[in-house]
């Protein structure tokens, strides 16, 4: 099959805060080191929402890359680029739309919801970009082959909505007219003793089904450097007689649910107006940190309180030791502590947290420079990823001759 790949893309919506650092940022800077990492930002999926309001959008793109240069995300080990800067995802789009049922997309569960719910904001999304939402999120993915997305919950659908049209590319299109001949020729190119080998391992699955036998047919196969991509898609094919995996299927990887707790106690939220932002300075966080409610039962500082009660203490999950989270549920059961004192330890966890983040943001934006030459050799390496899939996608839709 093609190689392990993760994909996921960002709507460029503003100013990152810190539920994106602890629910998406931090899985990014994991998943990086395990493998070959794709992440993009989603700026063709901004204009499907916000296509009468356009102008914030390249800024806002830029921004994000240097919030995610800052949490860590690293362009040595990742390739970063903007999704509107690698014509493929269009043409993609575009020619995949060609063997779209409209059915399927107007089924979308997140479709009418949305369209209803944005209505009532005076946005008009009765728009065919909108419509086509989860296929240029589709396209996204399987332009690249990636079989891992990390994406929230609410795209899950999305993600399972690309499945399937993976899956009605392929039976439309992934046998090939000549795919015997194709394969034969391909287990020619193995050379004598592997050719034997595959043939005699093939036999052994089709005859007697022996599943260990198409194991090692795999590993043959992967193991052979000169074959190109398309060749050994077929000989995966011809052993159990599936044809051709043009497109792969790809699975989500669900990001769990961020912990993050906003200001108030509620998830953290730019539509909550309770967030921190990565760029918030020091006494903005200090002032949010210190007008955050508290215990509502604590109303005087002699009052004992309970931290079950408190959204302060949910930030102290987050950010606290075991130490200091003992200290805080004493001092406040008891009222030794006031709420300003609880406060102050978090305060200072999120600002050493903060701080050498902020520093890379402003070397950053004080260099846009530096973050554009990554996103073009990001957009550079992902068009020749991308230009791939294209040249099998246009020679299997029948654009080009075999
Ligand atoms: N739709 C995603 C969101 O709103 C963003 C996105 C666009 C995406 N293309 C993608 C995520 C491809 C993962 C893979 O969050
Ligand atoms: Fe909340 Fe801390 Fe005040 Fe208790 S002491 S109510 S946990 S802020």
């Amino acid at each position: 099959m093609f190689a392990e790949r993760v994909i996921s893309g960002m709507r460029p919506t503003g100013l990152l805060h810190l539920g994106h650092y602890h629910g998406v940022l931090k899985n990014w800077v994991q998943l990086q080191n395990e493998y070959p990492c794709l992440f993009f930002v989603a700026d063709y999926h901004a204009l499907t929402t916000q296509y009468e309001d356009p102008k914030i959008i390249a800024q806002a793109s830029l921004d994000m890359v240097i919030d995610w240069l800052a949490a860590g995300v690293d362009p040595e080990k990742a390739i970063l680029f903007i999704q509107s800067q690698v014509p493929q995802h269009a043409d993609l789009n575009l020619l995949l739309a060609m063997m779209t049922p409209l059915s399927w997309l107007e089924r979308v569960p997140t479709y009418k919801d949305q369209i209803e719910k944005l209505a009532s904001s005076g946005k008009d999304l009765s728009t065919y970009g909108f419509l086509g939402y989860p296929l240029l999120m589709s396209a996204d993915i399987l332009l690249y082959r990636a079989n891992r997305v990390p994406v929230g919950e609410d795209q899950i659908p999305h993600v399972e909505f690309t499945r399937e049209l993976a899956r009605r590319f392929n039976h439309l299109y992934g046998k090939e007219p000549d795919f015997e001949q194709n394969a034969q020729i391909a287990i020619k190119k193995l050379g004598g003793k592997k050719a034997r080998l595959y043939k005699e391992l093939r036999e052994k699955f089709q005859e007697q089904g022996d599943k260990e036998a198409v194991e090692k047919a795999h590993a043959l196969l992967n193991e052979t450097q000169h074959l190109s991509a398309i060749d050994r898609e077929r000989l995966f094919g011809y052993i159990d007689g599936g044809g051709k995996v043009i497109l792969a299927e790809p699975e989500a990887l669900l990001t769990t649910a961020s912990k993050m707790p906003g200001l108030d106690g509620r998830k953290m939220s730019k539509s909550y107006n309770n967030t921190i932002t990565l760029r918030d300075s020091e006494q903005e966080i200090s002032k949010k940190i210190k007008a955050m409610p508290t215990d509502t039962q604590r109303v005087r500082r002699n009052d004992p309180g309970n931290p079950e009660r408190c959204p302060v203490w949910q930030l102290h999950q987050v950010y606290s030791d075991d130490a200091c989270k003992k200290w805080v549920c004493e001092g406040c059961q008891t009222a030794a502590i006031g709420c300003l004192d609880c406060k102050q330890p978090l305060i200072d966890k999120i600002l050493e947290q903060q701080k050498p983040m902020q520093e890379k943001i402003k070397i950053y934006s004080q260099n846009p420079n530096l973050v554009h030459k990554i996103l073009a050799d990001g957009a550079q390496k992902a068009e020749e990823l991308a230009n791939q899939t294209m040249r099998d996608v246009r020679q299997a839709m029948g654009l080009v001759k075999n």
